[in-house]
C-alpha cells in the first residue's frame, strides 16, 4: 500500500471520537449538500476527519494552513479517495496562497480554518467567495485573534466558532499535544540530549505550559519568560524559573517559542546565546523567532542536517534553528499525537454540524458547552472510565445554597 494510505489508516484505528460521531451521525448526513472548505495542516489525522466529514454527506475540498505543513503522499491518498486537494508541501509562499484562492473558487458553505488565512482572504483577496459562506470553523488561538481583530473593525462577515476555545480542545490540544510534540520534533530532529540542559521557553500560555512541563519531564532545567504578570507569576508558582529573554538568552541550551506573537527572539538575544544554542518556533507563524534577523546577522549559513539550518555569526558562534522558524512540531515532525487530534476534531465536527443547523449573525462564538460535554464523556467512555452522577439532592444543594 502507498504511504500516505498507509499513514492514514494507521490513526484510524487510534480516533474512537471520529468513529462514533460517524455511528451516530453517519446515517443522517447532517452535512449533505454542504461544501466545505478545509485550511489545514494537511496529514494523516486532518485526513481523516477530511474523510469523515465526506462520510457526513459534505462536499469536501482541502488545502494546507502551513507551506511546509502539507505531507505530499497524504495529499495524494486523499485524492486517490475522491476528495479535491489543492496542496503541496512548499517553500514557496505564492503557492501556499495560489491554493488558499482555488478552495475559495468553489464558493464553499462552510469553512474549517487554522489560522484563518482561508477566511480572512475571502475577506480581503476574493470576496466572491462571500456569497455561499455561512460559517466558519476557527482551530487555532491565532485564527482566533485575527477573526476578533476582524470583527472589532466591523469587518467580519460570517459567524466563527471558537474551536480553539472548547475546553476538550485548548486543555488538551494546547497543553499536551504541542507539550509532546514538539519535544519529538526536537528530539528527532537533533538527536540530542534534554536532560540536565537549560530550556527557555517563550510563553507561559496553553501550549508553552505543555512545552515547559514535558521538558521538565525530560530532565531539563526550565527558564519561563512571559509579558504577562499572571502567567508569570503562575509559572513561579508551577517551580519554574522565570526572567526576562535578555537574561534567559545567555543561559538557554533550547529555546522554544509559543506565544502567538513576532519577533519573541531577536538580534540582541541571538548575539548572547551560547555557541550550539538551538531555536524552535510551537507558534503558529514564523514571525516568533526572527528569523529575517538570523539571515541579516549571520555570516555563514548551512544545513547542518535535515530540518536544522546551522547560522554562523560575526562572533564565531552557531545558533541552529528548527524547521525555518516555522512551528516545529508540524513542518518537521508529525504533529500531536493522533489521540489528541481526535478530541480536537471531534470538536470541529460536532461545530460544523452545528452550524449546518443554525443562522448566526458575524461574529466569534463559543463552542456550545453541551458540545463540550458530549466529546469528554465520549472520551472518557473510550477509555472506559466511569465517573459519578450529580444525585437530585446534591443538584438541588449546588442550585440553590
Ligand atoms: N504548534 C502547535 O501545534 C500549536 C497548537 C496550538 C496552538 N498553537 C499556536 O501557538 C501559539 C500560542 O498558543 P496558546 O494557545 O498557548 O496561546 P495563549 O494565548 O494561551 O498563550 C500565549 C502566551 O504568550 C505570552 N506572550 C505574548 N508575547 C510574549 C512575549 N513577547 N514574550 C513572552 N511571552 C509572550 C502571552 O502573555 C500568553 O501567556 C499561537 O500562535 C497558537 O496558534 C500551536
Amino acid at each position: 500500500m502507498k504511504s500516505g494510505h498507509v499513514k492514514i489508516d494507521w490513526v484510524y484505528r487510534f480516533m474512537p471520537l471520529l468513529k462514533s460521531i460517524e455511528e451516530e451521525y453517519g446515517p443522517q448526513k447532517p452535512l449533505k449538500e454542504l461544501r466545505i472548505g478545509m485550511s489545514i495542516h494537511l496529514e494523516a489525522k486532518t485526513a481523516r476527519l477530511a474523510l469523515l466529514l465526506r462520510d457526513l454527506g459534505a462536499e469536501v475540498i482541502v488545502t494546507g494552513s502551513n507551506p511546509l505543513s502539507t505531507q505530499d503522499d497524504v495529499a495524494e491518498a486523499l485524492r486517490e479517495r475522491g476528495l479535491t486537494v489543492y496542496a503541496k508541501r512548499t517553500e514557496d509562499e505564492r503557492v501556499y496562497m495560489d491554493n488558499i484562492k482555488k478552495v475559495l473558487t468553489t464558493q464553499p458553505h462552510l469553512i474549517l480554518d487554522d489560522g484563518a488565512d482561508l477566511t480572512v482572504t475571502a475577506h480581503t483577496e476574493y470576496q466572491e467567495a462571500l456569497k455561499n459562506l455561512r460559517g466558519v470553523t476557527e482551530e487555532t488561538t491565532t485564527g482566533l485573534r485575527r477573526f476578533r481583530a476582524l470583527h472589532k473593525k466591523g469587518l467580519l462577515k460570517v459567524p466563527v466558532i471558537a474551536v480553539n476555545d472548547a475546553f476538550t480542545k485548548h486543555l488538551f490540544d494546547n497543553r499536551y499535544g504541542t507539550g509532546q510534540s514538539t519535544w519529538d520534533s526536537i528530539m528527532r530532529n537533533t538527536n540530542l540530549n534534554v536532560a540536565g540542559k537549560i530550556a527557555v521557553v517563550c510563553g507561559y500560555g496553553w501550549c508553552g505550559k505543555g512545552i515547559a512541563m514535558r521538558a521538565r519531564g525530560l530532565g531539563a532545567r526550565v527558564i519561563v519568560t512571559e509579558v504577562d504578570p499572571v502567567k508569570a507569576l503562575e509559572a513561579v508558582m508551577d517551580g519554574f524559573e522565570v526572567m526576562k529573554i535578555s537574561q534567559a538568552a545567555k543561559l538557554g541550551d533550547f529555546f522554544i517559542t509559543a506565544t502567538g506573537n513576532t519577533k519573541v527572539i531577536s538580534e540582541k538575544e541571538f548575539l548572547e546565546m551560547k555557541d550550539g544554542a538551538i531555536l524552535a518556533n510551537a507558534g503558529h507563524f514564523d514571525v516568533e523567532v526572527d528569523v529575517r534577523a538570523l539571515e541579516r546577522i549571520c555570516v555563514e549559513k548551512y544545513e547542518a542536517r535535515p530540518n536544522v539550518t546551522a547560522y554562523r555569526l560575526a562572533n564565531g558562534k552557531v545558533l541552529y534553528l528548527l524547521a525555518q522558524g516555522r512551528l516545529v512540531n508540524l513542518a518537521a515532525a508529525d504533529g500531536h499525537p493522533v489521540e489528541i487530534m481526535d478530541l480536537s476534531f471531534a470538536v470541529q465536527a460536532l461545530s460544523l454540524i452545528h452550524l449546518a443547523k443554525t443562522n448566526l449573525e458575524p461574529g466569534v462564538y463559543p463552542v456550545p458547552s453541551h458540545i463540550d460535554e458530549k466529546i469528554a464523556r465520549m472520551k472518557l467512555a473510550s477509555m472506559k472510565i466511569e465517573i459519578d452522577e450529580l444525585s437530585e439532592e446534591q443538584r438541588s444543594y449546588l442550585e440553590n445554597y
